[in-house]
């Protein structure tokens, strides 16, 4: 591992990330995918989870009024073509090309570990049993860049309520699908450790702001977004929030993951959203709004703090 130089795309450093700009301009984006405005999505990309008859039947989900902001929403095609998923490839606009072949129903997943009643369910079924909503929230890259996404979820607490966590159980471990044939990044970048892992304290976990996602903009998620069921954890930076989720396991150690093996320093285990602590390279004190390229101030969790602020009170 130690002779391995291993690179996020988001090692580079800010003052570098202005050639992306010029090749890719994003009215000419937008129109070489064929996009003629928002919201005009191809059925490929949004064959999310459970296809038409889920969609029928658990999308639009209501929106849930507690998270209904007056904010601008981001574009619905900037949201699902500007993707970080390195199972597939490290280029954000590449990867939506390359989703195809991965295989997203059924979708076992599997809830275990220090708990009273594990649960091994279809993705659809666990969102049928739960019933899903929509929350609109605020997305925060650790790369400096930010979204408004409406997402379709349930809180995770539900989910970990349902399997009844013992009381040795501290942190959730949570786990991507590995499946390399489907998933061509796998192989390229070898010297990660693959499957990609994603951990929470119990209590963050706990926390009503942590959704499991089903979909976004009122429609199953899209594959590159992370279908069938990923989480969204808003008041921490994005690799947070793992995509297509096979496991959910209760532990009572911090769990490794995939980022922290690769470069704690840089994405440690807890990654609040902090404007006023730097990336080792780079400011977090403001973002770039994804598809305005405005530029405006980070807050302090991400703007939640009232719901999180008390769970780091030393
Ligand atoms: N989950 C997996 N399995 N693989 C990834 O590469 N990237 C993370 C996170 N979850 C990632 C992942 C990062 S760095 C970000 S910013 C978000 O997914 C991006 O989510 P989006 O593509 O839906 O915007």
């Amino acid at each position: 591992m130690a002779n391995i130089i291993i690179r996020p795309e988001w090692y580079i450093p800010e003052n570098r990330v202005t050639p992306e700009k010029s090749y890719f301009n994003r009215r000419s984006f937008l129109k070489q995918m064929g996009f003629a405005g928002s919201g005009a999505l191809t059925m490929k990309s949004l064959d999310g989870f459970g296809a038409t008859k889920a969609r029928r039947k658990l999308f639009p989900a209501k929106r849930n009024g507690n998270f209904s902001p007056p904010w601008r929403l981001t574009d619905e095609t900037w949201a699902t073509h500007y993707n970080n998923f390195y199972e597939f490839s490290t280029q954000k606009t590449a990867v939506v090309g390359l989703v195809g072949d991965f295989k997203i129903d059924p979708w076992q997943i599997k809830i275990h570990g220090l708990c009273d009643k594990p649960l091994t369910i279809d993705a659809r079924d666990l969102a049928e049993k739960i019933g899903l909503e929509e929350r609109v929230y605020r997305f925060r890259c650790v790369e400096a860049w930010s979204m408004v996404v409406p997402w379709t979820g349930f809180p995770l607490n539900k989910v970990l309520r349902m399997v009844k966590p013992k009381a040795e159980a501290k942190f959730v471990k949570f786990i991507t699908a590995m499946k390399p044939a489907e998933m061509p990044g796998i192989n390229y970048l070898r010297g990660y450790p693959w499957p990609y892992t994603e951990g929470l304290r119990l209590d963050e976990a706990m926390n009503d702001l942590a959704l499991v996602t089903t979909g976004m903009y009122g429609k199953p998620l899209p594959k590159q977004n992370g279908a069938p069921i990923r989480m969204i954890v808003p008041w921490k930076y994005g690799y947070k929030s793992i995509k297509s989720i096979v496991e959910i396991e209760l532990v009572s150690k911090q769990p490794s993951t995939l980022w922290e093996t690769l470069s704690a320093e840089e994405y440690p285990f807890e990654s609040n959203v902090e404007p006023r602590v730097p990336h080792p390279r780079w400011s977090q004190a403001t973002e770039r709004v994804v598809d305005t390229d405005d530029r405006i101030r980070t807050l302090e969790y991400n703007g939640y703090g009232e719901q999180v602020a008390r769970l780091y009170k030393k």
